[in-house]
């Protein structure tokens, strides 16, 4: 059965669209075929893929919108791409008045995810219309945080806003991990306190191939087979194949 997971947190530059990016390549790599859905108006994901969006292109936007048909772009074998676009800024406010505005998403996915083994979501960094509607369409929500100041914090906002909306966070996994920095030692320690088994045991380490590769329009396995990011996403997507 297709699992969808949304890959969200309200901070900017955690590591959304890297891990949606770097977990989906692992996990095509692995033969699941995986769809991977850029819900940012920004595009990093998309443009991380270098995938040039012509006008005649389905986007995300066109879909939301009902001006498409459901239809991805194969980025590399087994794996998939829904591509975004700067228009779908002005999806929220569009949508706002649509019947079932949350559900538009899944309502829509339903009869095409079925193609997939997995469906991974990006999310933009705020609790609008749009991450809902992620949410509403996701069978798990995964949550990627800085072992940073306030880390806990956000959190605790996060998930306060997701149970106000009927949901769970399921799983959480730390990103940009320097165990050089104190700050981050002692913040993982904290985070494990809190989180304990929903915190997934990988780290992915702060490894500067994982901020370069995107500029080469590749995943990490592509652009830098044997760095730490390759290692550390390998190693998350196989846990989280386990769980899911
Ligand atoms: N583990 C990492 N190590 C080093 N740089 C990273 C890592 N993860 C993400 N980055 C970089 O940090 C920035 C923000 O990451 P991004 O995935 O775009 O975050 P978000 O989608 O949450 O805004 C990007 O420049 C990205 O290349
Ligand atoms: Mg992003």
């Amino acid at each position: 059965m297709t699992k969808i997971i949304a890959i969200a947190n309200f901070k900017g530059g955690v590591g959304k669209t890297t891990s949606v990016l770097n977990i989906g390549a692992a996990m095509a790599r692995a033969g699941k075929r995986t769809l991977l859905i850029d819900l940012d108006p920004q595009a990093n994901l998309t443009n991380s893929l270098d995938v040039t969006v012509k006008d005649s292109d389905t986007t995300i936007y066109k879909i939301l919108r009902k001006i498409d048909k459901p239809r991805a772009l194969q980025v590399a074998d087994c794996l998939f791409i829904i591509p975004s676009s700067l228009e779908l800024n002005k999806a929220e406010l569009e949508l706002s008045s649509e019947f079932k505005r949350e559900e538009i998403l899944a309502k829509l996915l339903k009869p095409h995810q079925t193609a997939y083994d997995y469906v991974l979501l990006d999310c933009p960094p705020s609790l609008g219309l749009l991450t809902i509607n992620a949410f509403v369409a996701a069978d798990y929500i995964l949550v990627p945080i800085e072992a940073e100041y306030l880390a806990l914090k956000g959190y605790a906002i996060l998930n306060e806003a997701i149970s106000a909306v009927g949901l769970d966070i399921d799983r959480v996994f730390i990103t940009k991990y320097d165990s050089r920095k104190i700050l981050n030692r002692d913040v993982k320690e904290s985070i494990e306190s809190a989180l304990q088994d929903k915190l997934f045991k990988t780290l992915i380490r702060d490894n500067i191939a994982l901020a370069e590769a995107p500029a080469q329009g590749l995943d990490i396995f592509r652009y830098s087979p044997k760095s730490y990011g390759a290692e550390d996403y390998e190693a998350l997507c196989r846990e989280i194949l386990t769980v899911w």
